[in-house]
């Protein structure tokens, strides 16, 4: 193979120019040298969505679209999910290396021992309407917990920093459930330091009358292992998010808040919940292959299927649909499963989605679990942006200690109006073609 450069040539000048090529990739910075006349500005990289613009260098996470590969920390999917806890793997993704028996201990007590929120967080989340959407709870009183702490401003003050990060993994399990309890017209379920992260968190959901709530295993399992596959997936765009904003140094409540927004639309965070809706309104198998049609005309996108870097299975699916017979188990089969499973058989024989590389991806099943356990299907972009909570903080962190970032500012192709002169109201009206 040939040196590690990239030769440019320049056919409005005649000029060419060598790039280094590093780590598969050329700096966008190195086209701005490529001009016709000195006081140009150079050559911009045009990428709308960046679909194939590295934002960053990360050793956080590794997805191989093609190959159906996903590792944390070097460490594959499957094994984690197989053999870990989500507060294990939530430590070595943040710190990068699985962690001792005591370093776990003491983790696993530093995020049991923040799990409550300050009393006054009730009186907002007693302000939303009845049936508020738990996401836009969430968002909104994530946010607010940057007015509780102020101290978090201080992110470059390693102990605080830390603080305020297990401060985040210990109370989204919290505010969630709180939001849930307030959307069901149910008095807010306290934290129980003696269960598990989500034991705990179905504690606070389903606790009634009952003096102690007790998980199910299988259920209380199933959680974390769900939590284990969402933990984390390079640069999605609720990290993107998360990176951006927390490029302008803000504190990490508010941050976070951003990333939890972006996770709620229908094509990220919110795809769960889309698949469900989906799955109800088709209602029975016969209906499948009309809906399969309505995708194809264009007129429907499937969801739960698709991905910007999967072109192939996404492994998380996989792990998703063996959990599924496990959870069913508990609590009986859920219907909208055998809809689920035909739609995935004709998608995956069908012409428009094989050479489109569509695949079920994370959100296809993890829906139809949600529902089993119990879950509304509001809960669902919540349930994601839980476990997701230590992925984000983690990139973000990543971001701030990265001495090549700096606050982000896209650059952009203007394709407006050149110069204009002010027009007089009178002489408005009689311009021909004005915009209503
Ligand atoms: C997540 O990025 C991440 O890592 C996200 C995530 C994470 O862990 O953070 O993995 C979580 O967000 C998973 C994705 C959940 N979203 C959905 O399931 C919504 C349905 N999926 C699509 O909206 C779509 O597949 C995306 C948004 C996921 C990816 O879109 P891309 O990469 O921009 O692909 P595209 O829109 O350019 O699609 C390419 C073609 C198009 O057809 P043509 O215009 O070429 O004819 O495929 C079609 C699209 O119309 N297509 C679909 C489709 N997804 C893409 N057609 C039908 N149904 C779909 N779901």
């Amino acid at each position: 193979m040939g040196e590690e450069t990239l030769s440019v040539t320049d056919n409005r000048t005649g000029r060419s120019y060598e790039m280094p090529i590093k780590d598969g990739a050329v700096r966008a910075m190195d086209f701005r040298q490529i001009k016709v006349h000195d006081d140009d500005f150079g050559l911009k990289l045009y990428d709308p969505a960046f679909t194939n613009t590295a934002s960053c260098r990360s050793e956080i996470t590794y997805i191989d679209g093609d190959r159906g590969i996903l590792r944390y920390r070097g460490y594959p999917i499957e094994q984690l999910a197989a053999q870990s806890t989500y507060l294990e793997t939530a430590y070595l993704i943040l710190f990068g290396e699985l962690p001792t028996r005591a370093q776990f201990v003491e983790w696993e007590h530093d995020i049991t021992i923040h799990t409550y929120i300050h009393e006054n967080a009730k009186k907002f989340m007693d302000g939303f309407l009845y049936d508020a959407h738990p996401m836009g709870m969430l968002v909104s009183t994530v946010a607010a917990l940057s007015t509780f702490y102020p101290q978090s401003k201080e992110i470059f003050d390693e102990e605080d920093r830390l603080l305020h990060m297990k401060r985040l993994i210990a109370k989204m399990p919290t505010m969630a459930a709180f939001a849930y309890r307030h959307s069901s017209g149910l008095p807010y379920a306290y934290p129980d330091n003696d269960l598990s992260y989500t034991g705990n968190l179905l504690n606070m959901l389903y606790k009634f009358s009952e003096a102690k709530y007790q998980p199910d295993p299988v259920l209380e399992r199933a959680l974390d292992v769900l939590f284990i596959l969402h933990a984390d997936h390079e640069q999605n765009c609720s990290t993107n998010a998360m990176r951006c904003v927390g490029s302008s140094h803000g504190d990490p409540y508010s941050t976070i808040a951003a990333a939890c927004a972006a996770l709620y639309g229908p094509l990220h965070g919110g795809a769960n919940e889309a698949v469900l809706k989906m799955l109800t309104e088709i209602a029975s198998i016969e209906n499948v292959p009309k809906f399969v049609d309505r995708v194809k005309d264009g007129e429907d996108l499937l969801m739960g299927f698709g991905h910007r870097v999967y072109k192939n299975f996404d492994p998380r699916a996989s792990v998703i649909k063996e959990l599924a017979h496990q959870v069913f188990e508990v609590t009986g089969r859920n219907p909208l499963l055998d809809i689920a499973l035909e739609l995935e058989r004709i998608a995956l024989e069908d012409e428009y989605f094989i050479e489109r590389k569509l695949y079920p991806n994370v959100d296809f099943y993890s829906g139809i679990i949600y529902q089993s356990m119990g879950f509304p299907v509001s809960m669902f972009p919540v349930l994601f942006a839980i476990p997701r909570t230590v992925g984000w903080i983690a990139q973000w962190q990543e971001m701030l200690l990265d001495e090549e970032q700096k606050i982000a500012r896209p650059r952009q192709i203007y394709v407006g109006h050149d110069q204009r002169d002010y027009i007089s109201w009178d002489r408005r009206e009689s311009r021909q073609g004005a915009v209503a």
